[in-house]
């Protein structure tokens, strides 16, 4: 394994756009240092030796991407191709970059995140930057003007992530690239930043630090939603292209073993459960985005019911095959002005611990009973994770290792399953039966009880201290 020194003085002069010349970012004395990962001076160590994006060019000279060409007839190979390298180096904002090398050996890099340097790194290199004051108005909009990134907040920040992880027009990560062999994208914001190795560390009250995943959770289910409402938009409205478009519905309604047929005269579970009174056999929309938006922003403690309903319009829209192109677009339009207009709550929206407990109060009790398919039971317990995570650091006396535990059996329960080396791509032994079931056994380990609760107080309304 090579050491820090020689991977960064081989990268040193690498990260460095065409249009500025001699300049590049992982000079020793900007963010090249060898500091701790994180630390100020280090954002280009830490990105070169640690970040998941470093390596996003490679990955498209591996076979896998060689055979996704061949299967999918791009007039280019992988790591020359428009339609990989927009997300896998590339920024919307500045396409030409694709044509420079060496900077496209380098993924996703600075540029991609924080937006094309070539208007403001003369300034960025002076002394005076550093004085900036990035809480100013005028500073944030000079800086915005120029082309460097806003991610002060974190709306933005998700808003810049779901650009790649859950597409936009023009970065797409379609059902005939799925077939051909891309991984499908599930993202989830509060997830994708806890594995994400941070090369900064951005001071933070106290208040924002112990509530970040909760709110981080919040914030991404509305943009994740918004950015897949506009893809959808996008979708609905080309002229070309494949038409629905499969990875828009529920990947394993259709990719299924067919039980019936195999385990004789007992049913499989969809049959038994009945199809939730849609047409045995129809298109089921995918749930990824859009089937906890309804528990992120309660009002008086019930599920949000206007989003509800103008989500379920969607999906009806979306799954009768006899729906106008105007109904449906109506309907989108429709559930995307209630989302946009729930983050500019959610954002500034103080969160207590008794809101907190009382979503997982709702995830693990009336939201289960609604648990259909992987994509629900793997956001439901995402959620909870994040939820968990605010609550321990809001107040140590709701730090559970029992939930940990908890959460951590019930994320075991949804992966792939592995036989004789073949991870098989799809979860073919889920079964929601299970699923409600183990969460409904184990959904008194995930209620926040409070250590120095007297003696039958646990049993009472309000368990929460104050
Ligand atoms: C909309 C953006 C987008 C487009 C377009 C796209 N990708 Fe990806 N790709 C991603 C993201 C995001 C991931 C990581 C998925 C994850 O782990 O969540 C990924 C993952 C991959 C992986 C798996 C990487 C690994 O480490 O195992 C391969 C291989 C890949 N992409 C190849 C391609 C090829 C080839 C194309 C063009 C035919 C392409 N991608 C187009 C966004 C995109
Ligand atoms: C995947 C996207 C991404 C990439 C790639 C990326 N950054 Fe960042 N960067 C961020 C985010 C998000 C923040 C946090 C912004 C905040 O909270 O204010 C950040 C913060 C920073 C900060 C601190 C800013 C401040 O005002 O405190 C610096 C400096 C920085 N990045 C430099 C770099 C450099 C240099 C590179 C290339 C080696 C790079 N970044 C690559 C997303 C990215
Ligand atoms: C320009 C497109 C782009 C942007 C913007 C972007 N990513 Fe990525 N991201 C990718 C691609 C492509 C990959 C796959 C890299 C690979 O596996 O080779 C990836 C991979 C990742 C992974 C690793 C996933 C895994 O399965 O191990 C994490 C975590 C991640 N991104 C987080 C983020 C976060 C958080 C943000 C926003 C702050 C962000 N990304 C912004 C394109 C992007
Ligand atoms: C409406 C039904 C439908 C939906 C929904 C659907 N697919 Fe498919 N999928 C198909 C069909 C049809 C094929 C082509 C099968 C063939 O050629 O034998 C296919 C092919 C594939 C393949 C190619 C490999 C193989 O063994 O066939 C993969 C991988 C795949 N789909 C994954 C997904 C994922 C992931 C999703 C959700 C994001 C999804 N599909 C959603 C119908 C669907």
């Amino acid at each position: 394994m090579a050491s820090t020194t020689t991977v960064v003085s081989d990268l040193r002069g690498a990260g460095r756009h065409p249009a500025v010349g001699a300049m590049s970012c992982a000079a020793a004395s900007c963010h090249g240092g060898l500091g701790q990962p994180g630390s100020k001076g280090s954002e280009f160590t830490t990105w070169a030796l640690l970040d998941p994006h470093r390596q996003a060019y490679a990955v498209l000279l591996n076979e896998r991407s060689v055979q996704m060409a061949k299967l999918l007839g791009l007039s280019e190979p992988a790591h020359r191709s428009k339609v990989c390298l927009t997300c896998h180096v590339g920024t919307a904002e500045s396409p030409d970059l694709f044509e420079a090398s060496p900077h496209d050996r380098l993924g996703v890099s600075c540029e991609a995140c924080h937006g094309p340097a070539s208007q403001w790194l003369a300034e960025h290199t002076t002394g005076s930057w550093q004085s900036l004051d990035r809480t100013n108005p005028s500073v944030r909009e000079w800086k915005a003007e120029a082309g460097l990134r806003d991610l002060t907040t974190t709306a933005k920040t998700a808003g810049l992530c779901v650009r790649c992880h859950v597409g936009e027009a023009g970065r797409e990560v379609n059902h005939d690239l799925i077939a051909a062999g891309h991984p499908r994208l599930n993202f989830e914001f509060s997830s994708y930043m806890r594995l994400y190795p941070k090369h900064w560390n951005a001071p933070q009250s106290a208040e924002q630090a112990s509530t970040n995943d909760a709110r981080q959770w919040m914030v991404g289910q509305m943009v994740s939603a918004r950015q897949s409402l506009d893809l959808l938009d996008h979708r609905l409205s080309r002229k070309t292209g494949p038409s629905p478009e499969l990875s828009e519905f529920d990947c394993y309604a259709c990719h299924h073993d067919l039980h019936t047929a195999q385990t004789g005269p007992g049913l499989g579970w969809r049959q038994s459960e009945g199809f939730s009174g849609k047409n045995p056999g129809g298109l089921s929309w995918g749930t990824w985005h859009a089937a906890l938006l309804p528990i992120v922003a309660p009002s008086a403690g019930q599920p949000d019911e206007e989003l509800t309903t103008a989500l379920r319009a969607l999906e009806e829209s979306l799954e009768d095959p006899a729906a106008s192109a105007e109904t449906r677009q109506a309907a989108l339009q429709r559930a995307r002005a209630v989302i946009s207009q729930r983050l500019d709550e959610i954002e500034t929206m103080p969160v207590s611990a008794d809101e907190l407990a009382a979503r997982i109060a709702w995830l693990t009790g009336p939201s289960a009973d609604s648990i259909r398919d992987w994509d629900r039971a793997t956001q439901t317990v995402l959620a909870l994770r994040s939820l968990h995570q605010s609550l321990g650091a809001m107040d140590t006396r709701l730090r559970s290792p029992a939930a940990d535990a908890t959460i951590r059996e019930l994320i075991e329960s949804l992966r792939f399953e592995t036989r004789d080396e073949v991870l098989f791509d799809s979860p073919r032994q889920f079964s929601p039966v299970d699923f409600r079931s183990g969460l409904k056994r184990l959904a008194p380990n995930l209620q926040p009880v409070p250590v120095s609760a007297p003696v039958g107080a646990a049993d009472a309304p309000g368990i929460l201290p104050r």
